[in-house]
Parts: structure tokens; C-alpha cells; sequence
């Protein structure tokens, strides 16, 4: 499987509900790789970027106003296949309806109000980086119990 980036950011309601480090440390334990971040508050017009696929949605204005309400930590996390498994994490988009042991199914009851973004395909994954990073802000690094993350045959 290949080597793959994604974009989380930690929701305005993750921050102020004191989340942030209990979810950074998620992805840590799972064994993926930080290689960005930002801890800002993201202008509305960045979000309408971001959220730019869901415009004419009934929830449109609401996810745009949501996300920049307050500051976000803003990431980029590396590992094989971090994508789909980062979206494993995070849980079902509602949290009232996400499995428990995910961050939403454990953290949140709300539909809006979900903590946490994760991109959801490798071209959503391309284009959500390239709105909050220069290519130079990606650190490149090797973690050093990378030999004990993946077997020979991964
Ligand atoms: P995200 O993009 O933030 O990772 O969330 P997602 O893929 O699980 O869900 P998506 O369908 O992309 O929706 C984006 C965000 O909009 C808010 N939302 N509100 N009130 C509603 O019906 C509604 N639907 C979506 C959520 O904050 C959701 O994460
Ligand atoms: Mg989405």
C-alpha cells in the first residue's frame, strides 16, 4: 500500500471542548505520522473553499460559520493507507449516529458539531493540503520505530 497524506483539523468545538491533545494522541497511537500543523482561525473565505463541494447544501453557510468560528489545529498526517483508516477513526459524519470507540461516537452527540475533519479521498486529500500548506511546510522525516509499524510483507 502506498504512502498517503491527509488533511485533519480539529473543529472549532474540539478545541474549546479541551479534545485536542485526547485526539492528536489517537492518531499518534495508531502509528501515523504528523508531518504538518497549524493552530489558527481559519477565515470564512478559506472555509467556503474548503467546504466548496457541499455549496447549495441546506447546511452550507451553517459548516462555513462552524468551522471558523474559533481557532482549529490544522494537520497533515502520513502513513499507508491513512486516508480510509483516519476516516475509521473519526467515525460516522453524525455524532449522535458514530460508533463508539470512534472520536465522534465517543466525543460527540451533536450532527453539526462533530470535532473533526478528515479528507475523504486522495484528491480531496491533494487539493484541502494545498489550501493550508506550502509544499515546504511538510516536514519530511522518518519516524524512528518506523520498522516496527509495518510487517515485510506490507
Ligand atoms: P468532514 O468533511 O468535516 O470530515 O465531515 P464528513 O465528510 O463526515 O461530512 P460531510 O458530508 O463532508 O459534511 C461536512 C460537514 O458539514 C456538517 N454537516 N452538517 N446539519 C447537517 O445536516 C450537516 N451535514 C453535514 C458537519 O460538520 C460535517 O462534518
Ligand atoms: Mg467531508
Amino acid at each position: 500500500m502506498a504512502e498517503e497524506r491527509t488533511l485533519i483539523i480539529i473543529k472549532p468545538d474540539g478545541v474549546q471542548r479541551h479534545l485536542t491533545g485526547e485526539i492528536i494522541t489517537r492518531f499518534e497511537k495508531k502509528g501515523f505520522k504528523l508531518v504538518a500543523a497549524k493552530f489558527m482561525q481559519i477565515p470564512e473565505s478559506l472555509a467556503h473553499q474548503h467546504y466548496g463541494v457541499h455549496k447549495g447544501k441546506p447546511f452550507f453557510e451553517g459548516v462555513v460559520k462552524y468551522l471558523s468560528s474559533s481557532p482549529s489545529m490544522v494537520m497533515v498526517w502520513q502513513a499507508k493507507g491513512v486516508i480510509a483508516m483516519a476516516r475509521k477513526l473519526m467515525g460516522a459524519t453524525f455524532g449522535y449516529e458514530a460508533e463508539a470507540g470512534t472520536i465522534r461516537g465517543d466525543f460527540s452527540c451533536s450532527r453539526g458539531y462533530n470535532l473533526i475533519h478528515g479528507s475523504d479521498s486522495q484528491e480531496s486529500a491533494e487539493f484541502e493540503i494545498g489550501l493550508y500548506f506550502k509544499p515546504e511546510e511538510i516536514a519530511k522525516y522518518e519516524l524512528s520505530d518506523e520498522c516496527w509499524l509495518y510487517g515485510q510483507n506490507d
